[in-house]
């Protein structure tokens, strides 16, 4: 199905400068050791301390970090749930509060654990709230509503139930319809897949990727899933305690973390996971040794099995080991070889992309 609504708003882009968010600690209770009260300068708590980060048009970002790190509070900020105490975010060039607060949020999707269908109500009513708070024709939000329904895999029978009629997983596709009904520029989506079982969380990150795709919308993800953030994010943020720690693609995460907290987090050791980040392209573009060429040259080309060079090393390692070779024919879309990749090639892979922690001796941040 053809997306309906052309001349739609453009995927935009999210800027945060110094953002910092102070949370009042209720001082009355909290007492020095002395026992008397704090004063009140000190009784704030920095849930999010000076985070500044660029979230390209059309990009997904995930926010990565332990419980109570500051991620929903930042993503809070951004259609002003929360007001920042310091620090300004621009959502494609316009600061948020040069709108009203109701008119940015008619521009951003939000999606959360706790999905918040109304009950009451059917889900063809559920999904159109939006739009008919923005005036569309009714044909317009069916046309649109029905779209997503099909992009998200829900049969349309399904509008005319109620949210307790349908699955965990279902309600959550529903929130997500709903989020993108109006179309908005931007999706904030908190920790959207936590309650639901791992095979259904699967499925629906593999939908929101496609759905990425098709739609286009800049994408600010939380999660405190390793291995949803690796599947999901373009770019991660990696949080603790209110700052940002790092900043990059999952690759330079896990192959250059910042620190060793980031690479506890990460598993930064593990070889698997570095693996499915590199593809099989990337091994014949670098032409990684003379030594595994020339042993890719010299292999008996029959009976090799065949892999696509858009496929990780992970799939690559268990295809070799599957298929008791030393090699696999890297063959494109029509057929043709174009290439061999032997175990040789994963080794010096693996050993090129080894963890290398960025920061200096002393400069690690410690725990508060
Ligand atoms: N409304 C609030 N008032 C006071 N403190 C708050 C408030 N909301 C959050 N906090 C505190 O701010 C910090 C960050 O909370 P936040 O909800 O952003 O964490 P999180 O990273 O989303 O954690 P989780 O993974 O558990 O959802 C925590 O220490 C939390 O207790
Ligand atoms: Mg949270």
């Amino acid at each position: 199905m053809e997306q309906p609504n052309k001349g739609t708003l453009p995927a935009a882009e999210i800027v945060c400068e110094e953002v910092t968010k102070q949370f009042p600690i209720a001082y009355g209770k909290a007492k020095t050791p002395g026992g008397a009260k704090r004063p009140p300068e000190e009784a704030v708590h920095l849930a999010v301390d000076h985070v500044s980060f660029t979230v390209e048009a059309g990009s997904l970002v995930v926010l990565l970090g332990p419980s109570g790190c500051g991620k929903t509070t930042l993503l809070k900020m951004v259609n002003r749930l929360y007001e920042a105490t310091s620090g300004k975010i621009w959502i494609g060039g316009t600061e948020i509060h040069d709108l009203h607060a109701t008119e940015l949020r008619r521009h951003i999707g939000y999606v959360i654990q706790q999905v918040g269908l109304f009950p009451h109500m059917r889900i063809a009513d559920n999904v159109s709230v939006v739009p008919r708070l923005l005036g569309w024709e009714r044909d317009k939000t069916e046309e649109r509503v029905r779209y997503l329904m099909d992009l998200v895999g829900l049969p349309p029978a399904y509008l005319a139930r109620y949210p307790r009629q349908l699955s965990g997983g279902e309600q959550q596709r529903v929130g997500l319809v709903r989020a993108l009904a109006a179309d908005p520029a931007i999706l904030l989506m908190d920790e959207p897949f936590a309650a639901i079982d791992a095979i259904n969380r699967e499925r629906l990150q593999g939908e929101l990727l496609e759905i990425q795709r098709k739609v286009n919308k800049t994408i600010l993800f939380v999660t405190h899933d390793v291995e949803e953030a690796f599947r999901l994010a373009d770019q991660i943020v990696v949080m603790r305690s209110g700052k940002l720690i790092q900043y990059g693609t999952p690759l330079e995460i896990v192959t250059r973390p910042q620190n060793e907290f980031v690479q506890e987090l990460v598993g930064a050791q593990n070889m698997l996971r570095r693996l499915s980040l590199i593809d099989v392209r990337s091994i014949l573009e670098a032409r990684l040794s003379w030594a595994s060429e020339n042993s890719a040259a010299s292999l008996q080309t029959n009976h090799l099995a065949e892999i696509h060079p858009e496929d990780d090393l992970r799939s690559t390692l268990s295809l070799l080991l599957d298929s008791g070779g030393d090699a696999l024919r890297v063959v494109d879309r029509s057929g043709r070889e174009i290439g061999k990749i032997t175990f040789a090639d994963l080794r010096l892979t693996l050993a090129r992309n080894a963890p290398k922690i960025q920061e200096k001796a002393g400069d690690e941040l410690s725990d508060r």
